[in-house]
């Protein structure tokens, strides 16, 4: 059973897809073992605390040292048991220390078809108003495994969602959400858990 920490810092959907997929059977041979927020406010948690699942909180400001707050946030990803991390929402650079600690046991989602609208400064509704503001007719979701770098790790799941006539960065966001994060996040967590993936030279394979 893969055991799976979820990493988060607002309202938890994705964490919620997560969940219910594993609920309903669509994902099987996983658990979520512990959900961290870096935000004690994050709705997330709550969601976290219905399904009975621990929860903690680290932000930066509790440390500070940077090096002490990366230290204290391995820490808590080993304590927790995680095969993989799973970062859901979650606005944390990952520190390096984590990233070997780790290596191909960390993925993301990322609310653009990477390539594009990603990087340093793209994140929450920032990546919907810059796929508007270029016109691109076709946007999307990109789960990758987390590497060193700001969304440059090896692409696992993509999911292209329409951009319509009059869409607003909130419409976007949400259509995107609904039919691609909600979709590839769990799936990618299935095919890990049930050993369909493969990383070779920066590339991912699935296994049949
Ligand atoms: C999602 O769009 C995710 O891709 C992005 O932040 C948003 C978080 O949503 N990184 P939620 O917290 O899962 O509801």
């Amino acid at each position: 059973m893969l055991k799976v920490t979820v990493m988060v810092s607002g309202g938890g959907t994705n964490l919620q897809a997560i969940l219910d997929a594993i609920a309903d059977g669509t994902v099987t041979n996983a658990e979520v073992v512990r959900v961290i927020s870096n935000s004690t406010k994050a709705y997330a948690l709550e969601r976290a605390k219905k399904a009975g699942i621990p929860t903690a909180c680290i932000t930066r400001k509790q440390y500070p040292d940077p090096e002490q707050f990366d230290e204290a946030l391995l820490a808590l990803l080993e304590e927790s048991g995680a095969n993989l991390i799973v970062l859901a929402g979650c606005l944390v650079v990952i520190p390096q220390c984590v990233v070997d600690a780790f290596p191909n046991r960390i993925i993301n989602i990322h609310p653009a078809l990477i390539p594009s609208f990603c990087g340093t400064g793209y994140y929450g509704l920032k990546v919907h108003e810059q796929a508007l503001a270029r016109g691109v007719k076709v946007t999307g979701a990109t789960v990758h495994f987390v590497d060193g770098g700001t969304d440059t790790g090896p692409i696992l799941l993509q999911k292209a969602v329409e951009v319509k006539q009059g869409d607003t960065p909130q419409i976007l966001q949400r259509r995107v959400m609904e039919q691609a994060e909600w979709v590839i996040l769990p799936k990618a967590i299935d095919l890990i858990a049930n050993d369909k993936v493969r990383v070779t030279d920066g590339t991912v394979s699935i296994l049949d």
